[in-house]
């Protein structure tokens, strides 16, 4: 068994409070995703989970059991890390026996063990083999053969595949995903990579500065985010944001007028009285048609990027309010310096209050499948 508990976990450096109360319930076999910023405290909360790191307050519970003051060794559990650190003077085999070796198991245990990782790894014509002689991706692999030889309920890894490059990043995407299917076996996974996140997590948990800012899968994140921290983090690029105020509303939808006088009545289930407050729009970039929607607003691009697949423009804003980016299928009509109609169905609309807390949506959702282009330079600056 592999189950998870986190009670009101929290971390303090000094006076400096990282992680500032997690509550989190992972079931066995699950594989969760935890996503955030730089310095939100990713890190640290695998660290206290692996045992690395000492709790400050609250409790984690293995299959019941309170871990607190166990040693790592004892918490079944194995932790992968980015930089794959191997022995280099030891072979293949040894690197990833070197855990059963501490143990002290009897060789035909470990050799019993590492045939059954290598062979699910792919890495047995490696087993001679010095680190030195392997690609990254092997390598990540030795290091994650470690890992499993240790029979662990539960796996941790840190970013493991940020070092490799973006072919080897997608070949062991899938292969980590299909030994997650094989082992059956917990899987709390950190990354930065939006595609890893989507594609790969049961539920993704994103993190806001030590605090859980919402858990859910990876369509229901990006479908009906609950903040616009969570929207703006959720999806690349990342959503548009247009100050707007409200005229009416009622518990069925808002209508809201945008800065350049133009309205569109947003399905949320908001509620009467809302009139003359100052809200945020919300809109994908992915959901722009060029010249056609409820709502076309024109724009005009200063970057167009060209994918083939896509058409990737970003607009400044007028009034300073930042960039407006689209996704627009294919070779579309847009020139750099030549205004655009960007067109959008209230349907696909986000809508948050003035602190930031999203309105339900109430329409069904389009079943467009996420934006998760691979990230280009940043004109949203
Ligand atoms: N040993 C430590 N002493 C003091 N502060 C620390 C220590 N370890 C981490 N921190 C601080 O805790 C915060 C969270 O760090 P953490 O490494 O968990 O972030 P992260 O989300 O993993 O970031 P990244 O995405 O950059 O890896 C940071 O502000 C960091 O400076
Ligand atoms: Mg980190």
């Amino acid at each position: 068994m592999g189950q998870l508990r986190m009670d009101n976990v929290q971390k303090r450096f000094g006076d400096t409070e990282v992680i500032k109360g997690v509550s989190l319930d992972i079931a066995n076999g699950e594989f969760v995703v935890f996503v955030g910023p730089s310095g939100c405290g990713k890190s640290t909360l695998l660290r206290m989970i692996a045992g690395l790191e000492e709790i400050s307050e609250g409790e984690i519970l293995i299959d019941g059991t309170v871990v607190n003051d166990l040693a790592p060794v004892k918490r079944g559990i194995s932790m992968v890390f980015q930089s794959y650190a191997l022995y280099p003077h030891m072979s293949v085999y040894e690197n990833i026996a070197f855990p059963l070796r501490v143990e002290r198991l009897a060789q035909p245990e470990v050799d019993k063990r590492v045939k059954r990782a290598s062979d699910i790894l792919k890495l047995h014509e490696r087993l001679t083999h010095k680190p030195g002689q392997l690609s990254g991706g092997q390598r990540q692999r030795v290091a994650i053969g470690r890992a499993i030889v240790r029979e662990p309920e539960v796996f941790l890894f840190d970013e493991p595949l940020s070092n490799l490059d973006a072919a080897l990043r997608a070949e062991m995407r899938v292969e980590l995903s299909k030994l997650h299917r094989e082992l059956e076996a917990t899987m709390i996974y950190v990354t930065h990579d939006q595609v890893e996140a989507m594609t790969m997590a049961d539920r993704i948990v994103v993190l806001d500065a030590g605090f859980v800012s919402q858990v859910g899968s990876p369509l229901e994140l990006y479908h009906r985010p609950q903040n616009t921290f969570v929207a703006g983090f959720i999806g690349n690029p990342k959503m548009n944001f247009l100050p707007a105020t409200c005229t009416e509303s009622d518990e069925t939808g808002a209508t809201v007028q945008l800065s350049n006088g133009a309205s569109i009545r947003v399905p949320v289930a908001a509620r009467p009285g809302l009139e003359g407050q100052a809200l945020t729009l919300g809109i994908r970039p992915e959901h722009i048609h060029v010249d056609e929607g409820d709502l076309v607003l024109e724009f005009t691009p200063t970057v167009v990027e060209r994918l083939g697949i896509h058409t990737v423009t970003y607009s400044t804003l007028p009034d300073g309010n930042g960039t407006f980016t689209t996704v627009l299928e294919g070779t579309a009509p847009a020139e750099t310096g030549k205004p655009l109609g960007h067109g959008f169905n209230a349907a696909d609309c986000h809508l948050f209050d003035g602190a930031g807390a999203a309105f339900s949506r109430t329409a069904p959702m389009a079943d467009t499948p996420p934006s998760v282009l691979p990230t280009g330079p940043d004109h949203t600056q």
